[in-house]
């Protein structure tokens, strides 16, 4: 974050502006900051476009920023009149500014500007992958250090999070995201988008073992992840099988069950990196932080919760609401650095690539490079 005024804290209590365009979501949430740290989500508003992208069984990045620009002060009104605020009250506006898709982030972040230089306010560029990973605290209390599986349609990583803005990847994908793997195979299936509830909804009645997938990765010496031959292997199956509704219950039941089987060996690999990463003993208590889109999925949360019993974690999740991308996670990221005094230049870019980690993220991105640097 590029910031404009030395760091200091901020004592006084605030009310924040979240807002979040970086997909398919354009979403505005309100969130009041008491000097202590407590904070309440007093509104949060999220206009949903998947009705635009389903024709085309993923988000299409020009309609995602065209609904954007149409729908956003429109949602941002919304926000701050549910919150029973007015405009002149609020501290800071918070806003997405990467990574995602250019144009959303561009629609969010110049709105968030305009208000702010109106207002006379600060403005704080958050990292939409930061609002993830502290949107556990939506639930309740989650003290750093924790491990943190980041899983959305964007992304898959593990993290060490020892404070706002201190990550160390301990590993991440190498190609498909799992909510990418999600939202393709039901593509593959016809079942729509997007794909990941429609899966885990005709999974319930299908049988996990019914269908042999692979697990990539699985007893590696490392952390990272791959989707790519699963989700092939997928779109084989479903191609040699007689497409009933039993079939395909069958099918996603097996390939949730696939997903499953990778994020507990991972984890239980990145479990152990944790405790040699914050220098704690092996077998202490420590947390555990699942978030994302795909962290909405109840077989993936009960499949996760029975390895951190097993591994003396305790697991910390988003509610369910707040899993999917939302600005309340937005508000509380840019709280948080509000307290800071991290502000951010009227001139701040939008960053459709922007690592968490950094750092690490510069020397050895498992997702490799692209032509503007490292691709996550
Ligand atoms: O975090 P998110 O809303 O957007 C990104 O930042 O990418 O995650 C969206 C992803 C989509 O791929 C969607 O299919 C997946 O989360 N997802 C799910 C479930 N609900 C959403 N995947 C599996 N099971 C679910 N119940
Ligand atoms: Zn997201």
């Amino acid at each position: 974050m590029a910031l404009t005024a030395l760091k200091y804290t901020v004592q006084e209590k605030a009310l924040i502006l979240g807002i979040e365009s970086s997909c398919d979501e354009t979403a505005a949430s309100v969130l009041r900051r008491q000097a202590d740290g407590s904070f309440e989500i007093l509104s949060s508003i999220i206009a949903s476009q998947d009705e635009k992208h389903a024709p085309f069984g993923g988000v299409v990045p020009e309609i995602a920023a065209r609904a954007h620009m149409q729908k956003l002060d429109a949602i941002i009104d919304r926000a701050v009149t549910d919150a029973a605020v007015e405009y002149d009250d609020l501290s800071a506006i918070a806003a997405t500014s990467g990574p995602g898709l250019i144009g959303g982030v561009i629609a969010g972040l110049m709105g968030a500007k305009g208000l702010a230089m109106s207002l006379d306010i600060p403005l704080i560029a958050v990292n939409h992958l930061e609002g993830h990973a502290v949107s556990p605290k939506l639930a309740g209390e989650c003290p750093f250090p924790y491990l943190l599986l980041l899983i959305s349609g964007g992304h898959t990583q593990l993290l060490s999070v020892k404070g706002l803005g201190d990550y160390t990847r301990l590993g991440s994908t190498v190609d498909d995201a799992a909510g990418e793997a999600f939202d393709k195979s039901a593509k593959v299936m016809g079942l729509g988008f997007p794909g990941g509830p429609r899966v885990e909804k005709t999974a319930a009645s299908g049988d996990p073992s019914a269908v042999k997938l692979p697990r990539p990765f699985k007893g590696k010496d490392h952390a990272d992840f791959s989707f790519a031959g699963l989700k092939t292997a997928v779109a084989r199956a479903y191609e040699a099988s007689d497409k009933s509704d039993q079939a395909n219950a069958d099918l996603c039941a097996s390939f949730q069950q696939a997903v499953c089987d990778v994020f507990d060996d991972r984890t239980r690999r990145a479990m152990a990196l944790f405790r040699k990463d914050i220098s704690a003993e092996i077998d202490s208590p420590q947390r555990f932080v699942v978030a994302g889109g795909v962290a909405a999925n109840k077989k993936i949360r009960s499949s996760l919760e029975a390895l951190c019993n097993a591994q003396n974690f305790t697991l910390l999740a988003p509610p369910l609401k707040f899993c999917t991308d939302n600005a309340a996670m937005i508000a509380l990221a840019g709280a948080e650095h509000y307290a800071l005094g991290n502000f951010d230049a009227m001139d701040v870019k939008a960053r459709p690539r922007w690592p968490l980690d950094g750092e690490s993220a510069r020397h050895n991105p498992a997702s490799g490079f692209g032509k503007k640097g490292p691709k996550s």
